[in-house]
This record gives C-alpha cells, structure tokens and sequence, in this order.
C-alpha cells in the first residue's frame, strides 16, 4: 500500500495527527488560523486527501486544484462548506464527523439556555467591574426553566439529545421538522406541531437544524413577531438560519426576551449591534469543543481518510 500525502489545514488534537503520521507523508497549517484560500489552493496539490474544517471553503476551485485527491475528510458534522455535488462529479469522497459531538453540543445549548434565563454571563461581567454591593431583591432577576415549555426546530440527533435534558427539568416538549418523528416522540414525549405553534408557544426555542437553502433565514423578522414577548431563542447550529439583523432588531426592541449564539450569520463577524446587548450569550463557535469530543472528532476524521486508503468505503462517506 503507497504511503498516501495528507494535508490538514489547521491543528487539530495531536492523537488525530499521531494517526495519520504514522501512515501517511503529513503536512499541518500550524499558523492556528484557517489558510487564505489561495494559500489552500497551493497546499491541497499533490495531496491524496485533506482533512479540513469548517471555516474552509471547499469548493469546485479546490477540487480542481487538488487533482490527486480522492478524500476531503471534513473535521465537523456540518458540511455546508463544501461542494458535495462539485467533488461527487469529480470522484472524490467527502466525509464528516457524525455522531460523537451530539450530546456535547446539545450541552451547550444548555449551557446557553440557562445562561440567559437566569443572566449568568450578564451578573458575572458586572461581579467582575466591582458592581455587587451586597444581595438585592431585584438583583439580576431571571427567568425559571424548569416546568416551562421548550421548542425544538430540527430533531435529529442533537435536538433529540437536547430534548431527553428538558425532561429533567420537567419542560413541555414541542418540536417541528420536516415531518413527525416517532422515535423522537417515543423517547421525549415530545408534541410534533408546525413552526409558527412552536414559535407562539415556546419559552425557549433551540435549533437544531442544518442550514440548507429551506433554512437559509428560517427564523426572521416574522418569526421573532410570533413569538412570546419573553421568548430565548438559542442557535447552536449554522448562523444563517437565523436573519441577524431581525435577531438584534428583535432583542432591541423587547420583541424577545434572550438569546444564547454560538453561530453566527457572517462568522467570525458580528451583526452591528449585538455585541452592545445584555440579553445576549455569545459564544465562539464552541459547542463542540471539549477534549474529549474534538478529539474524537479528529480520530473519525483521520480513520475515514485511512479508511480510504485501504481502498474501502469511509464509514462517514456523505456521496457514496
Ligand atoms: C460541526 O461539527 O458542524 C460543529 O459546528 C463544529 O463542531
């Protein structure tokens, strides 16, 4: 078996590297920030696979550049960076990482969530400016979790996982997606209803749906209209599926009450004017990032690569 050339376009854990090392010539971008692209088109030359992130542009001009290529293994679930049909008609496989960052997103989202009913982020930053003059009776008044209702917008796996965690908290679970899910139901007790019912009767709404051109600004001005007034919306998913600017006109304006990002539309970027809100948690793309589960990620990332150079089939293909 020829040793196959591997490029990897940003650090990722070392068990994942030592992987790929010891069976392929590797070359790492150890710049710690995502390479311009015309940098990325000279370094994925000559390459038999690449192993890639999210904040890289994997598109038809990549793959074109990267003519020996028979593997991009993507370091994420989500895959909406690269050109599936571009590399399928090229041949080349493309893989991700689905599985092992569900209960560690939906985590976050928690983490989120609770951040803002109860203002954590909000106390800690006025804790920290020397503010808290003792225990007051309308200090940082917050809003109760527990027995309120939750919506769900896309109940795959991370929604599926965010939803068993409401049930400890002794939440209403409603959801919507493309259609009902039974398994959901089955294991959430969970209420199938359609977007704009979720929207009006949800305290919290989280979504857990990839962006694709259905949800490009699924929830948008109109959306946040039909919403309740003390309504926290948290987006651990892809930014775009939420119109930024409605979210900050939304949060300006008491339309809603909260919200918890940890994506954002034009990322790294923020809308004008989030930053300046209170109501707000925001978080920098991390909803993944523990040791344990980015390091798995990057251990399934490498073995679908290696996988490959077996001449087998990856377990993670997404264009088999
Ligand atoms: C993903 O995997 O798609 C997350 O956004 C980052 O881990």
């Amino acid at each position: 078996m020829n040793k196959w050339n591997v490029y990897v376009t940003n650090e990722i854990p070392k068990p994942a590297l030592d992987m790929l090392a010891e069976h392929c010539d590797l070359e790492v971008n150890r710049l710690g920030k995502p390479l311009p692209k015309s940098t990325l088109l000279e370094k994925v030359q000559g390459r038999d696979a690449v192993l890639c992130l999210l904040t890289d542009q994997i598109d038809n001009e990549v793959f074109k550049a990267a003519s020996q290529a028979k593997i991009f293994a993507n370091y994420a679930v989500g895959y909406n960076n690269i050109d599936i049909p571009a590399a399928t008609e090229r041949g080349i496989m493309i893989s991700n990482t689905p599985g092992v960052l569900t209960d560690t997103t939906a985590e976050l989202a928690w983490a989120l969530l609770f951040s803002v009913a109860r203002r954590v982020a909000e106390s800690d930053k006025y804790t920290r400016m020397g503010k808290y003059e003792g225990w007051g009776p309308m200090l940082f008044l917050g809003q109760d979790v527990m027995n309120k209702t939750v919506g769900i917008i896309g109940p795959g796996r991370i929604g599926l996982s965010f939803a068993k965690r409401a049930k400890a908290f002794d939440m209403k679970i409603l959801y919507t997606g493309r259609a009902p899910n039974p398994q959901f139901e089955k294991e959430t007790g969970g209420q199938y209803v359609s977007l704009n019912q979720l929207l009006q009767d949800s305290d919290y709404v989280s979504i857990h749906t990839p962006l694709l051109p259905e949800t490009f600004h699924l929830i948008g001005e109109k959306e946040f209209k039909q919403m309740k007034k003390t309504a926290i919306l948290i987006n651990t998913s892809r930014g775009p599926v939420v119109d930024e600017l409605a979210l900050v006109k939304a949060l300006q304006t008491g339309e809603i009450w909260g919200a918890g990002l940890d994506v954002y539309e034009w990322e790294p970027k923020l809308a004008e004017g989030l930053s300046e809100l209170n109501n707000v948690t925001l978080c920098p793309h991390i909803a993944s990032a523990t040791i344990e589960t980015r390091t798995k990620m990057g251990t399934i990332a490498a073995s679908n690569i290696l996988t490959a150079m077996k001449g087998e089939l990856p377990p993670n293909c997404l264009n088999p």
